[in-house]
């Protein structure tokens, strides 16, 4: 190429203005294979450091990160719209989920296996230990709602475990993640350890996600992506996807109010709805409704909203929103958008004809059904496509564990709205909220590694 050709570049658009803020490299399939094949040389050599060594770096890029933190929290306000403390947040809970990614690395050990329990082997003649061992170049793909978070829970476990890693960041979030590239570049992550790859999906994505030396796909995001990914990839690498979510909330008529009220409008409304685990569907019990439904109602009048991430975006929950009308859902907050804002909105009596009622919906909308029974509730749950999380406010603690028991998603919350916080616990998602390997500290580890035995052989 000439030298004095502009390179390609991408613009990352504001969710506030729908204007530029800043823009990336638009990188093509040419160069993007160039560096996997650096990523995998890289692996080859990375391998080969010890855990001490590789704590020392990423601790060091942690620390870099906390004192980027005010530049990476605003770059977060501009190209995703998220507050400046949520950014600020998602960078210290980053930081903590390092940590406990850094320690249980040192704290991973294999088995040792013996022969002898098998026929005709004599004591001492095979011995087996195992250890665990990278799997080479991960790819991890990261969506806009936690351009940190979301990279750090990929980026930390497969360097510790000793792979490499080609980080794909959303376009929006994109600056951020650059910001955090930079962090663990410079405190001295060897090249090709770690890789930014910025471009559009639909130039490079299938190309990604394909690659011969990809060893292993990390993927948060939409269902529908999920699903291209795997079918793509054709099961040839493993895969741990988180993807969407219809996280539903079971209010019983025995339950703290106030408490169900508070975790409710901040798990609907937090960060605009545009996060998986955010509350997507309340079920009630008849005795409460009307007084929930008005509390609600009222709670949720002052709860402040940004901008969604596009005005793309506000147009497909607009659309939800009139969906639900259309199919007897009366709508008693909100509805109305301002440029990319649609204030909070709440609908009653959304049946299961109304797309709310079953379909993800990635922002701040609050469909509400009353029930007659909890066992109800339950079904709807258990029959969703999605099976991220679920919670049950009561204050009768053995009602709650029984219904947790009957309840099939991921995780299921009594007495608090859903969430992934901490970050160290798991984080599963069932039917179509996850594909493969779970997500938590330990579990990532496991899944960023394979085991291999040695066995000793011994003459006896
Ligand atoms: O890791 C961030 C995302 O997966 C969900 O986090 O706290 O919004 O449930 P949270």
């Amino acid at each position: 190429m000439d030298n004095t050709d502009p390179v390609l570049t991408i613009d990352v658009i504001s969710p506030h203005t729908n204007e530029s803020v800043g823009k990336l490299p638009d990188m093509k399939v040419d160069e993007v294979g160039g560096l996997i094949d650096k990523a995998h040389t890289a692996f080859l050599k990375w391998k080969e450091t010890t855990i001490s060594d590789r704590a020392e770096i990423v601790m060091k890029a942690i620390d870099s990160l906390e004192h980027s933190s005010e530049e990476i929290a605003h770059l977060l306000e501009q190209e995703i719209a998220k507050d400046i403390e949520a950014g600020k947040k998602e960078i210290e809970r980053s930081v903590e989920y390092t940590k406990f990614t850094v320690s249980a690395t040192k704290d991973l050990n294999g088995e040792v296996f013996f022969g002898d329990s098998s026929k005709g082997l004599k004591k001492g003649q095979k011995t087996g230990y195992s250890s665990r061992v990278p799997l080479g170049v991960i790819l991890a793909i990261t969506p806009f709602n936690y351009p940190v978070n979301l990279a750090i829970t990929k980026i930390v476990p497969a360097l510790m475990m000793g792979n490499s890693l080609v980080l794909k960041p959303p376009v929006q979030g994109g600056l951020a993640s650059t910001k955090l590239f930079e962090c663990f570049i410079k405190s001295g992550v060897p090249e090709g350890v770690l890789t930014l790859v910025t471009g559009r999906s639909s130039g490079i994505g299938d190309y990604l996600v394909t690659h011969p030396k990809i060893s292993m796909i990390a993927f948060t995001g939409s269902t529908v992506t999920g699903h291209h990914i795997a079918e793509v990839s054709k099961g040839k690498v493993p895969l741990l996807m988180e993807m969407g979510g219809k996280d539903s909330s079971i209010v019983l008529s025995d339950a703290d109010i106030e408490l169900a009220l508070d975790e409710i409008v901040k798990g609907a409304f937090t960060f605009c709805g545009q996060r998986c685990t955010a509350t997507k569907r309340v079920f009630v019990e008849s005795e409460i409704a009307q007084e929930f439904i008005e509390r609600i109602v009222e709670k949720s009048k002052t709860f402040k909203v940004g901008p969604l991430i596009s005005s793309v975006q506000k147009d497909l929950i607009l659309a939800m929103i009139e969906d639900a009308k259309a199919n007897g859902a009366r709508e008693v907050l909100g509805g109305q958008a301002q440029g990319n804002i649609v204030l909070p909105t709440i609908l009653t009596g959304v049946n299961e004809n109304a797309k709310l009622f079953y379909e993800e919906q990635f922002g701040p909308v609050l469909p509400i059904t009353i029930i007659q029974n909890v066992d109800q509730a339950v079904n709807w749950i258990n029959t969703s496509r999605y099976g991220l999380q679920s919670s049950v406010f009561t204050r009768d603690i053995d009602k709650a564990f029984s219904i947790a028991e009957k309840i099939d998603t991921g995780t299921v919350q009594i007495n608090a709205a859903c969430g992934r916080y901490p970050d160290n616990f798991p984080f599963v998602g069932v039917r179509d909220s996850g594909i493969g390997l779970p997500q938590g500290t330990k579990d990532t580890l496991l899944a960023m590694s394979r085991q291999k035995l040695t066995v000793i052989n011994k003459k006896v």
